[in-house]
Order: structure tokens, then sequence, then C-alpha cells
């Protein structure tokens, strides 16, 4: 995930009694991370519009506001304002969440021309079969459960690590995965909220479910899986 290290020197009181720079602290913040295709390369499925938005605006935004979050923390932290620190929470959850979201969805995705929309394959190909029947029965289920999902939010394909099982999940608003548990590991996870459909699908859900699968990199996916679950 893409970020930068910002150092900060923190005034503070030397041994003889004097003002001097110390305790050199480092905050995190985040920024954009670029697309490994053009924003128009998932046509006709998704469109190049939409992409741009997505990407460029709604990503920007979660990023933005989550640095600003994550900025006035480390001053709360610093004055030890811990009102300020607990309020700080949400924003930092559903920024953070948006920012760690799509970042993850943008790998799932990929042009048909270079394997979008090819089969699982590999340990993940044999393992969806094993527990879904088939990955038809899987996509059905997640399409299933991603149009079910009242409002905004996200549907999952997950590797319960503790289980080594498979699991389908849906999270609401930009609650990432490990909300749900700490021992899922996201595999695929698409995006349900209107910004990611409604220009090209208008409000029919569904059709946007059934097309994305045309662009999904499973290969991603199987990698993920491979790497914890050997
Ligand atoms: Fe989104």
């Amino acid at each position: 995930m893409a970020f930068r290290v910002l150092s900060r020197k923190t005034l503070s009181l030397s041994k003889n009694g004097g003002l001097g720079y110390g305790n050199v602290r480092h905050l995190q913040t985040f920024s954009l991370p670029d697309l490994a295709y053009d924003y128009g390369a998932l046509e006709p499925v998704i469109s190049g519009e939409i992409m741009r938005l997505h990407h460029q605006k709604h990503h920007q935004t979660y990023v933005t506001n989550y640095n600003k979050a994550l900025e006035q923390l480390d001053q709360a932290l610093t004055k030890g304002d811990s009102s300020t620190i607990v309020k700080l929470q949400s924003a930092i959850k559903f920024n953070g969440g948006g920012h760690i979201n799509h970042s993850i969805f943008w790998k799932n995705l990929t042009p048909v021309r270079e394997e979008g929309g090819e089969p699982p394959k590999g340990s993940l190909g044999w393992a969806i079969d094993n527990q879904f029947g088939s990955v038809e029965t899987l996509i059905q289920k997640i399409n299933t459960e991603g149009a079910a999902l009242q409002g905004s939010g996200w549907v999952w394909l997950a590797l319960d690590k503790e289980q080594k099982k498979l699991s389908v999940e849906t999270t609401a608003n930009q609650d990432p995965l490990v909300t749900k548990g700490s021992g899922l590991v996201p595999l695929l996870g698409i995006d349900v909220w209107e910004h990611a459909y409604y220009l090209q699908y208008k409000n029919v859900r569904p059709d946007y479910l059934k097309n994305i699968w045309k662009v999904i990199n499973w290969k991603y996916s199987g990698e993920v899986y491979e790497k914890e679950c050997p």
C-alpha cells in the first residue's frame, strides 16, 4: 500500500535545561496507489469515466481525509488529548477503511486482454470447487449477497486463516474485512457503493455484479491464497 513517512521533530528539554530538538517522531501517511491499467481498459464492463472518478475523486478523498485524521491524531497524542483521540476513531475507520478496500479492489480487476475473467486455477480453484461445488456457484452466492446488502458496502471472498476455509462476507460502509474477524484475509472484494456503478448501470446493482466477473483478476486472488494458505 502506498505511503510516505513524515519526520516530525518535537521540542523537548535537553539535559542542561535548554530547549532542543529530540524525539524525532515518524508519522506515516498514505498516498493514492497507481492503477496497473488505464481507466478505459475495463470497458465495456466498467466505463473509463467511472474508473477515473472512482480512483481520482473517491479514493483520493479517502486518502486525504485519512491522512488528515492521522495528523490530528498525532497532535492529540502529543497533547494527551483523550477526547480528541477517541473522537477521531470513526474518521480513521471510515477513511482508512476506504483506502484499504479500494487498494484491494483495483488489484481485483484486470482487462479482459490480460486474463480478466479467467477462472481461478491452482489451489484456489481447487478450494472453491471443494467448498462451493463450482466457481459459478460461488459467483452466484457473492452476487446474491452483494445485491442484498442494504445501503453501501462491500462483498468479499475471504480466507479464514484459522479454519483454513473460504467464506463469503459483507461489510457495511467502508468497514474493511478485518472488522469481521482478525483471521480473515481478503482474496476478492467487490465495491457495491453506488459510486462504483451508477453512471453506467443506474440503480441496477445486480447487472453490475453480473458483468464485473468479466474483468475479475482471479490470478491475483490465487496468489494471495497461495501465500496465506501454503
Ligand atoms: Fe468505491
